[in-house]
């Protein structure tokens, strides 16, 4: 008999794929991947960035699921009581605690940022109904960042829509959250990158893409490429073990997994040819993107072209489901694990956990303006948890998972959860997340550190 999850259980593949995708799907794929392809090489970085998600991220990918599934509980819990089960060291659950944590962190700025995704949505329905338009694009975001009390209230209004999905539960919750919301994203970006086709600067955007220029493939295009890799999978915090946790027996993680990857990286690249061609009509620089590509140079162009009103509205709408799905994958974590071990509800869960996030993210807003004198490392507050959340303790997370999976858990779990794979597509799996995966992830740590 299959264990169920008492968290409840995704109700087919499609829902796991979708929820999943969600995870994946974020503002990682909107405007870190097209910046990240500009700045190292277009074409090469993107064959790069393949290369990676297949050597590293899908057989780490397979190695959370098949984790969570077979412990069915909060990541810590299902570690915990894979210790019990098979006998290895407790302490191998510090890698649920540690993405616990992670995502927390993670989830605090994230929301933030989503704030500004939805300050800047209610901007172009405003405009649409006769409102003011945004004249000077770099004045609007300068004047949201020194802003608080704005801030305060979109972030809050963003945690707000996190901890209502995640408190609903999985099924009415997630599922249904991302059932209406998937579809939606896609054809938000299909309609995007039409505009796109439709500007005569597609061919260019896809030049840019896709003609690789391999003289730029140095060490650190590898870096950042498998650094985006692991953003962009959501993995090393454990948040695809959690959804794993929820997924029926029958479900193959081979080819879930693969259909998330190829979603995953599908729609960074349809990213990349919505917003390029829009870029290239009003001869900006595609350079230099980070949060002012999205948020003062495309608004710029929005501004001057025909139906701009719409594209915004579709653009920052976009970007907030994207965020908003992410976001539910962060949440629930923490929340089923609070299930698990207090007395409290789910609501009671999800509404504690959202609470610590939001007071987090206030060290997020108020370095924007109260606090900017405030420097950790050089970094502003927002960068310092960025940077250690995501450029140390993801990597540091699946770099564990991999050992643990490969090292730690006995070999007739895997095997046992990935029986679609023939012996030799499994030995491959198994060597990767033993010595490949880790190698690889050992020399990003390395170069974070030292560089
Ligand atoms: N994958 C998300 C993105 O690309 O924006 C970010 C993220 C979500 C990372 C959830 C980690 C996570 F658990």
């Amino acid at each position: 008999m299959d264990k169920q999850s008492v968290h409840g259980m995704w109700s087919s593949r499609t829902a796991f794929i979708l929820a999943a995708a969600g995870s994946a799907v974020g503002l990682g794929n909107i405007w870190r991947f097209p910046y990240l392809t500009s700045d190292n090489g277009g074409g090469a970085f993107v064959l790069v960035y393949l290369a990676c998600i297949a050597a590293v991220g899908l057989p780490i990918l397979f190695a959370e699921v098949l984790i969570g599934r077979h412990g069915r509980q909060s990541p810590i819990n299902t570690l915990l009581n894979l210790a019990r089960e098979t006998g290895h060291s407790k302490a191998w659950a510090a890698i649920g605690v540690m993405g616990m944590i992670s995502a927390i962190l993670i989830l605090s700025f994230y929301s933030v940022v989503a704030g500004w995704t939805l300050h800047y949505s209610w901007l172009y329905l405003q405009q649409l109904f006769g409102g003011a338009g945004i004249e000077d694009a770099g004045a609007t975001f300068g004047d949201l960042l020194a802003s608080p009390g704005t801030l305060l209230f979109w972030h809050s209004v963003f945690m707000l829509l996190t901890i209502g999905v995640v408190a609903l539960g999985v099924e009415k919750g997630l599922e249904r959250t991302v059932r209406l919301l998937m579809p939606t994203l896609l054809i938000l970006l299909l309609v995007l990158v039409g505009y796109g086709i439709s500007t005569g600067y597609f061919g260019q955007a896809v030049a840019f893409l896709f003609t690789p220029d391999f003289s730029k493939v140095d060490g650190s295009v590898l870096l950042a490429a498998l650094g985006q890799a692991f953003f962009s999978l959501s993995l090393g915090l454990a948040g695809m073990m959690a959804y794993g946790a929820y997924l029926p027996r029958n479900v193959s993680i081979p080819h879930a997994g693969v259909a998330i990857a190829l979603t995953d990286t599908g729609i960074a690249l349809l990213a990349g040819l919505a917003i390029f061609p829009v870029l290239f009509n009003f001869g900006m620089s595609p350079t230099g993107g980070g949060p002012g590509l999205i948020f003062t140079t495309l608004p710029m162009a929005f501004a001057d072209m025909w139906g701009g009103v719409f594209y915004g509205l579709a653009f920052f709408g976009l970007l907030t489901v994207a965020a908003w799905t992410s976001s539910i994958s962060l949440l629930e974590p923490p929340t089923a694990y609070l299930v698990e071990r207090t007395e409290l509800t789910r609501r009671q869960s999800a509404l504690l956990g959202g609470a610590v996030v939001w007071l987090l993210g206030l060290l997020t807003l108020l370095g924007f303006n109260v606090w900017s004198e405030v420097k950790i490392g050089g970094r502003d507050l927002q960068g310092a948890i960025e940077f250690v959340a995501s450029d140390i303790m993801l990597p540091l997370g699946g770099l564990l998972v991999s050992l643990y999976a490969g090292w730690v858990l006995d070999k007739r779990i895997t095997h046992n959860e990935l029986p679609q794979l023939n012996e030799g597509l499994y030995q491959a799996w198994r060597w990767t997340v033993r010595v490949i995966a880790p190698l690889l992830v050992l020399y990003i740590l390395v170069n974070k550190f030292s560089g």
